[in-house]
């Protein structure tokens, strides 16, 4: 079969027009370019390095951090490391090469995670130290509370109730630097006592990684070596005075020596209803969060970030953000931690 001659001819006319044609008119024909639709973009990725999740304070920030990081249209991915600082540092590692725009850190180790931020800022990546300050890095970031309030707030809580006599001070981490913070605070309170000779301290020891069993072996061997001559103690947080109130409580002793703590955790406020724990620090965790969530992803979007203090961390002033912490006891339990939702009434006041 014979087959119809194409008409070349008018392909060739077709083409020389379109040729010829304005730019514009060029442009039209061509897939639409310009910036991508808001539906394109990636969203912003935050890593969230976190030291434990042993202690239920961090699973408060765990989950009200992914939440507001959320609620603001990030990402999160989190790693926490339960107390090892080569793996706290492996997994910064993972979450600085899969891209995340900004790498948020609770430091297991002050001067070991020194190490991340330098990694992170070789890959472009800027740092924010989540309550606990990395030392002798460039830090970009630091939001925490200030916890030299917080150590004030305790010693002036326990001088009220016992302004002469033997003290005892169980401290958090050597390798924290808030638990640093915290004795500054306690003895800028307890230092004219001191000096006057109406306080002693017998005994002052660091706990190690902030456990309970760290802390009830420090207090058990402050009872043994001053034959239970003991007026008051304040312990670093709540974990450690549930540490120290169980070994007061094997003498016999508990609920009649004061004893301070920090973090308003649920059986800290449940043992100052009971009578053997006198007050805690509260921190409202998702003011934290919160503070972190809004600034990390400021920080992502190139914006400015407005941090109105400086705290020296050994090598740099870091832009700082230090919020206010709140003491409680048996009188502003309910206005405060319940009130807040942090812990309901039936919780806290369950037999
Ligand atoms: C925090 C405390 C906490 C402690 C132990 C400190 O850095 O500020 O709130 O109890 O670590 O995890």
């Amino acid at each position: 079969m014979k087959q119809r001659a194409k008409p070349i001819w008018l392909l060739g006319i077709i083409l020389l027009l379109v040729a010829c044609s304005p730019d514009t008119e060029r442009e039209s024909i061509k897939p639409e370019k310009g910036p991508p639709s808001p539906k394109e973009e990636e969203p912003i990725r935050i890593g969230f390095s976190m030291d434990t999740l042993l202690e239920e304070r961090w699973l408060k920030d765990r989950d009200l951090f992914k939440e507001a990081v959320e609620a603001l249209g990030a990402e999160v991915e989190i790693f926490a490391a339960n107390g090892d600082d080569a793996l706290q540092i492996s997994q910064a590692e993972r979450l600085i090469q899969s891209g995340v725009d900004v790498l948020v850190i609770v430091p297991h180790n002050a001067e070991a995670t020194a190490a991340i931020v330098h990694k992170a800022h070789l890959a472009g990546i800027q740092v924010i130290a989540y309550d606990r300050l990395v030392k002798n890095s460039d830090l970009d970031l630091y939001v925490s509370f200030d916890n030299e309030q917080v150590g004030e707030m305790q010693a002036k809580a326990i001088t009220e109730l016992v302004p002469k006599g033997n003290y005892v001070i169980i401290g958090g981490a050597i390798t924290d630097n808030n638990a640093h913070l915290l004795k500054k605070g306690v003895f800028k309170v307890l230092r004219p006592y001191i000096e006057n000779g109406d306080i002693n301290i017998i005994y002052d020891q660091w706990t190690k990684d902030w456990t309970p069993v760290n802390a009830n072996a420090n207090m058990e061997e402050a009872l043994r070596t001053t034959n239970l001559q003991i007026d008051a103690v304040i312990a670093a947080n709540d974990a450690t005075a549930g540490g120290v109130i169980e070994a007061l409580e094997a003498k016999g002793l508990a609920g009649q020596i004061p004893v301070a703590g920090q973090d308003a955790d649920l059986a800290g406020v449940q043992r100052i209803v009971k009578g053997t724990q006198t007050m805690t620090v509260y921190k409202p965790i998702h003011m934290l969060s919160e503070e972190v969530a809004k600034l990390a992803v400021s920080m992502a979007k190139g914006e400015n970030i407005n941090a109105g203090q400086k705290v020296k961390n050994g090598k740099i002033e870091v832009p700082s953000v230090l919020l206010t912490p709140i003491p409680v006891n048996k009188s502003n339990l309910n206005t405060t931690v319940i009130t807040d939702g942090f812990h309901s009434e039936e919780e806290v006041y369950q037999e």
